[in-house]
């Protein structure tokens, strides 16, 4: 249990500072039944305004900096792309969390975690069911399965966990919208045995 409160206090910090308008925003829901239009539509402005794409779609470089590579758009850290080195002496410091350089994955005293693929492909969300998605984002559960591992920082959802039902199932029904994009994500390398249940 304690190993756990660590765990979700590193998540909750990392969140203030990487996404600190997730803190703030105040989202309102629309009252009544909402057509599945309406729902793809509320998903996108969930999706946009929380800013999931900040850790799950990769950057590319243009003259300007960089800039989200729609063609990639949330399909998480590209698994094509070699992470290479980094200071794992600092990353597991517990003073400092590390980002790879386009966020889509960070090393820090839990180990390193790779954002998801989240668009409606076999190696993304494709088969997940709402009830997956839904236990992903407001249980913390790793494929959304139950007795599955806890989801790791920096995925932010302990904030997600106040989303209302009906916000995570417009959410579900936008990403199976976007492009589909093939890419298996790497397993996460976690440092420390994934808390148990108590
Ligand atoms: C600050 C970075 C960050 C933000 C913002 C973020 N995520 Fe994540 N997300 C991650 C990381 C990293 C993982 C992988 C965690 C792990 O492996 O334990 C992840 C995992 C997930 C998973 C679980 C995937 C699986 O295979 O179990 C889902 C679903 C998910 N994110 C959806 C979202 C959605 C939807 C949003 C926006 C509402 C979002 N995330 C915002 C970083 C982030």
């Amino acid at each position: 249990m304690k190993q756990l409160f660590y765990y979700l206090a590193i998540a909750g910090t990392l969140t203030t500072m990487a996404c600190s308008n997730n803190e703030t925003v105040q989202i309102e829901e629309p009252a009544g039944m909402a057509s599945k239009e309406e729902m793809i539509k509320r998903g996108d402005y969930l999706v946009a305004t929380i800013g999931c794409g900040d850790c799950h779609t990769p950057k590319k470089m243009t003259d300007k900096g960089p800039v989200p590579d729609m063609d990639r758009f949330l399909s998480g850290y590209n698994a094509a792309v070699p992470l290479g080195e980094y200071d794992t002496t600092i990353a597991n410091s517990g003073r400092w969390a590390l980002f790879y350089g386009d966020l889509t994955a960070a090393a820090g005293p839990w180990g390193v975690t790779f954002a998801a693929n989240l668009t409606p492909d076999g190696t993304g969300i494709g088969n997940w069911t709402l009830e997956n998605f839904r236990k992903a984002l407001k249980e913390g559960k790793y494929k959304g399965i139950d007795n599955s591992r806890p989801l790791m920082p920096p995925m932010p959802w302990q904030n997600f966990a106040k989303l209302t039902d009906n916000d995570i199932e417009s959410i579900f029904e936008y990403l199976k919208t976007i492009k589909p994009v093939q890419n298996l994500v790497p397993q996460a390398m976690l440092n420390m045995p994934p808390p148990q249940k108590s």
